[in-house]
């Protein structure tokens, strides 16, 4: 048994939560959910940012104060993680007084250690950021290069934090703790970054300007800068500099995983290390950033006017269906392009056909032939060996996935036993030794295909706490039982022959969707052809006429688009020869795509290429995994080459064509 603390960001008060802040809240849930199961003291915080210029703004035009409109406005952040079901330990506001006292102790502790200092700056300003940018941080010469929006000119005296004179003992811990920036790439990113001049950080607004924030002990004239203050939350929280609670920051602090957005690297990577480093504290373990929820090719964002409401999502597929969704639908790390339908198709594909047509089937000739009680188990033939083996077998799996925060690949690890329990029913047939009369045989099947739901919900139940206690109970738990997983014993005990299970109604209704021309069915292929709307006819057959046949316009071509993509890393998908899984770059975006090359290609040979793939296809599941394009490659008898560019070095994300 170990600690195990988790955060996410603390979100911006003034901010609707939207899928984008459901997903890393969510996915801190789950990791919480997973560590207590696996015996881990576990600590998850959550919270919210609740000074700086927007807060101002938004309250004054409401004309109320700003706690006031912060007392209000929490409350959306509040009611969503209660009905998303989410297990935090602690919800921090930086309005509270247990933080501000910290950031003032530590405000005045680094001053008189003058590394803190005051001067006169000239610099650009981000209001939407709350961030000062120099000259050549600058793009096309006054937007911000994070939010793109113009920035403002502004000359004033403001203290800074000696942050500069940090930059090579950062890089050097950067480079000595692999882990510590997860996934990798995001640690070149930092390294990158740390390539240039490192300046000192303002930490100060003057009130004239602002006045909403924590004031500073030294200088009443000026407020703590809002991300200085935030970033403070992760310790003030657990009792830094208090009394009584110190326990917990010694606890939990050196075990801390930290998860952000990839938006926030800089502040959590190069910020918050070099302010603990001043502050004499050891770093968090691991700064975990994931990838962004896209609309179309844009970050789902306010602003932007995109977003999706997680409200919205749980009236369509309930709170835990939505959990499982967002998690199985993100390989963290990369961006992932939300659509309706692809939630629909997840959810029709794993929950309702692999896993709740599982349940059905179990419990329906459990109740048929047994009474409704737990078949006995006589011997197991190889084949039940075999299944059984497929279960035990996903529980390290989960257990890899959590530690590395690849919850995607334990789900599917979880759903492969549920398509081969599916495929064990075909080839049993237990409707058939029904008929022949062969009781014992029958309670046998029925009762392997049971533990292996057994198996699959108990590690289902952190990312669905609600529908896998429902699922436990048909199979004959408590409700007690229903909600424990203990994972060091998950595969040395057995569902008790003989416990009384429920008839539940279908636990994930099939959703139908009445469009013809919806991908979301995949037993219509039919319909998934028809994805665009015909044209109308007449206007389709003048065309036809123009164009030769088998000849497409350039129009047509440019519809496909190919880009150049790098592959940053390649492994082979499991129980198959002919795939590789591939995590690609292209330009700022990274995704995986599917490949039938690994005959052709090793995972190392894959790595570091630079291909072509066609970058908007609609996204597509092989054998259970997720592709999001499709690589440009020639084949010839036995022989496949990839498309590349000639001399190879041009950057990813560079239109082909
Ligand atoms: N208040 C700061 C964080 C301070 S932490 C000491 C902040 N808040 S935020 O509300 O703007 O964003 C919080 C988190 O939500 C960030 O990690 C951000 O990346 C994440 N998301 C916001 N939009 C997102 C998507 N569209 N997709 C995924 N996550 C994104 O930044």
């Amino acid at each position: 048994m170990s600690n195990f603390y988790v955060t996410t960001p603390i979100y911006y008060v003034n901010d609707k939560p939207h899928i984008g802040h459901s997903y890393t809240t969510i996915l801190g849930d789950i990791l919480a959910r997973y560590h207590r199961a696996m015996g881990d003291d576990t600590f998850f915080l959550t919270g919210t940012d609740e000074h700086g210029q927007k807060v101002q703004k938004a309250a004054e035009a409401r004309s109320l104060t700003p706690l006031e409109h912060c007392d209000d406005t929490v409350k959306r952040f509040q009611e969503l993680w209660e009905r998303l079901g989410i297990s935090n330990d602690d919800f921090v506001r930086t309005t509270q007084e247990r933080h501000k006292k910290v950031v003032r102790a530590i405000l005045q502790d680094l001053f008189e250690r003058d590394l803190i200092y005051k001067k006169e700056y000239k610099g650009h300003y981000c209001v939407p950021c709350e961030r000062f940018f120099t000259d050549k941080d600058l793009v096309e010469g006054n937007l911000c290069p994070d939010c793109g929006r113009p920035t403002n000119e502004l000359c004033e005296s403001n203290y800074f934090f000696r942050m500069g004179q940090y930059r090579d003992w950062l890089v050097d811990y950067i480079q000595t703790h692999p882990g510590f920036i997860l996934p990798d790439f995001r640690a070149n990113e930092t390294l990158g970054f740390l390539k240039k001049d490192l300046e000192d950080l303002c930490i100060s607004r003057p009130k004239s300007r602002l006045s909403w924030g924590i004031e500073l002990p030294f200088d009443t004239d000026y407020v703590c800068y809002v991300w200085f203050d935030a970033l403070i939350n992760y310790i003030s929280t657990i009792g830094y500099c208090g009394e009584e609670e110190n326990t917990k920051f010694a606890k939990y602090w050196e075990e801390c995983l930290h998860l952000i957005g990839k938006d926030i690297l800089t502040t959590h990577t190069v910020y918050w290390p070099t302010m603990l480093h001043a502050m004499n504290l050891p770093m968090p373990k691991h700064i975990f950033a994931h990838g962004w929820w896209l609309t179309g090719n844009a970050k789902m964002s306010k602003s932007a006017g995109n977003v999706v409401n997680p409200m919205d999502m749980i009236g369509k597929f309930g709170v835990d269906s939505f959990r499982y969704c967002l998690t199985a639908g993100m390989v963290p790390g990369q961006d992932a392009s939300f659509t309706e339908e692809s939630f629909i198709l997840r959810y029709n594909t794993d929950l309702a056909n692999d896993l709740g047509n599982m349940l059905s089937r179990v419990v329906k000739m459990s109740f048929k032939y047994f009474n409704g009680l737990v078949p006995p188990c006589d011997t197991l033939e190889d084949i039940d060996k075999e299944l059984l083996a497929e279960a035990e077998k996903a529980i390290p799996a989960v257990m890899d996935a959590v530690r590395n925060i690849r919850l995607d690949k334990g789900l599917d690890a979880v759903m492969n036993v549920m398509r081969a329990a599916n495929r064990y029913m075909e080839k049993t047939a237990p409707w058939t030794l029904a008929k022949n009369g062969e009781t014992k045989r029958l309670a046998t099947v029925l009762y392997t295909a049971a533990e292996s739901l057994r198996i699959s919900s108990a590690l289902l139940l952190p990312v669905m706490p609600g529908k896998m206690k429902e699922l436990r109970m048909a199979l004959g738990f408590s409700a007690e039982e229903a909600v424990k997983a203990d994972y060091e014993t998950l595969a040395s005990t057995r569902l008790v022959s003989g416990s009384a299970m429920v008839d539940i109604a279908p636990l994930f209704p099939r959703i139908m969707v009445e469009k013809e021309d919806s991908a979301c069915n995949k037993k219509q292929p039919k319909a998934a052809k028809q994805e665009k709307a015909p044209a109308p006819a007449v206007e389709k057959k003048a065309k036809e006429e123009e164009m030769p046949v088998g000849l497409i316009s350039v129009d047509d071509f440019f519809k496909t688009e190919l880009k150049t993509a790098e592959v940053l890393e390649a492994e082979k998908v499991e129980n198959s020869d002919k795939l590789l899984r591939m995590q690609i770059k292209v330009g700022e975006e990274v995704r995986q795509i599917v490949s039938g090359i690994a005959q052709y290609y090793t995972p190392q040979e894959m790595v570091g290429k630079t291909i072509v793939i066609v970058a908007n296809l609609k996204p597509a599941k092989i054998r259970g995994v997720v592709s999001n394009g499709m690589l440009l490659a020639a084949k010839d008898g036995d022989t496949l080459k990839l498309v590349t560019i000639d001399g190879g070095s041009f950057k990813s994300g560079i239109p082909v064509g």
